[in-house]
């Protein structure tokens, strides 16, 4: 039986703003096996950059997490963790690469000082280790070490920066990796040769990543298993092979068939109809159901109950369960 390295337990975050608070992320369970590669998947707003941040206690001040439990390794529990713990997670047992993390390497430092400065603020100062380690990492990533360290951020392509970040997240040895959209802001050609290298590492290293990205085709390519994210909850989970061949929620359904099929014509790409709810007042019931072409009454009403259908593979929907 695969280890839960994570568990993600009735999380609870909420954003404070003038009208009220936004349900960012809702009542969600969830669980990253060591050693795997989950993929979290949903429309732009759907909430998965919250969860991400909320996993490192990362969120901005206006935001809290007001319910739930985010254990790692079975023991700490990082949703109520006090800081000098979390200093102890972050970097060395989970690294987060933050969505848009590509404008924020600092313009004034050489690359080889964001390797030496991250090593310093987590009280590592074998300059020498940093140095073979940071070399070692690039050259895993297919960057030239001794060109790349010696470089200004402005001097590195997208492609290039967005692999010298993942070698920073990697740099004091973490267990798992949290990517937040990591090939967005990449050209196509880019982002495939990203997705490979991605591959690499993990065959190489083993190490769990958390991959999030709004792309479903880009999760088809690299997860093993899968979370299907809208509007601050989870709607389906399960392995990639599972979900791509029998989706079973609605709003699955409806972001496969988003996706352009090889062989079909860029007409038969269709974007779902419809909004994200506003997260502050959200619907009652199912907040798929404004949306969903198959809304009964009781969707509006009652939130789903999250229905097993076969190990592995929960879905959160009226449809499938059993009354
Ligand atoms: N700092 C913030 N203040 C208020 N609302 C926010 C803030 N950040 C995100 N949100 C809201 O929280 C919801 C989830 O956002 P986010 O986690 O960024 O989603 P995703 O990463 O899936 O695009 C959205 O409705 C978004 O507008
Ligand atoms: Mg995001």
């Amino acid at each position: 039986m695969p280890r839960n390295l994570l568990e993600v337990k009735s999380l609870r975050v909420l954003y404070k703003v003038h009208r009220g608070d936004v349900k960012a992320v809702d009542n969600v369970d969830l669980n990253v096996e060591e050693g795997e590669i989950l993929g979290v998947v949903g429309e732009s707003g759907s909430g998965k950059s919250t969860l991400a941040l909320a996993i490192l206690r990362l969120l901005p001040k206006t935001a809290r997490i007001a319910d739930g439990h985010i254990y790692y390794k079975g023991k700490i529990d990082l949703a109520r963790s006090p800081e000098n713990e979390l200093k102890e997670v972050r970097w060395k047992e989970i690294s987060l690469i933050p969505q848009a993390a590509l404008n924020a390497l600092n313009p004034t430092l050489k690359i080889v000082n964001h390797f030496l400065e991250t090593a310093k603020a987590h009280g590592v100062h074998d300059r020498k280790w940093v140095v073979e380690r940071a070399s070692k990492l690039l050259s895993l990533l297919r960057l030239e070490p001794d060109r790349v360290l010696k470089s200004y951020p402005h001097e590195l392509s997208g492609g290039m920066k967005q692999r010298v970040l993942i070698a920073l997240a990697m740099l004091l040895e973490p267990t798992m990796l949290i990517l937040d959209e990591p090939t967005t802001a990449l050209d196509v050609l880019t982002q495939r040769f990203i997705l490979d290298l991605l591959k690499d590492l993990h065959a190489k290293t083993n190490i769990t990543m958390m991959f999030i990205t709004h792309d479903i085709a880009v999760i088809a390519d690299i997860a093993d298993r899968m979370a299907v994210m809208y509007a601050g909850k989870i709607m389906e989970v399960g392995d990639v092979y599972t979900v791509f061949k029998e989706p079973k929620h609605p709003y699955s359904i409806a972001l496969m068939k988003s996706i352009p099929s090889l062989t079909g014509s860029v007409e038969e790409m269709r974007s779902i109809p419809g909004t994200l709810p506003d997260l502050v007042n959200p619907p009652p019931g199912c907040r798929f159901w404004p949306r969903c072409p198959h809304a009964m009454d009781v969707c509006k009403k009652e939130e789903p109950p999250v229905v097993e259908l076969k190990p592995g593979h929960l879905v959160s929907c009226w449809l499938h369960a059993r009354r």
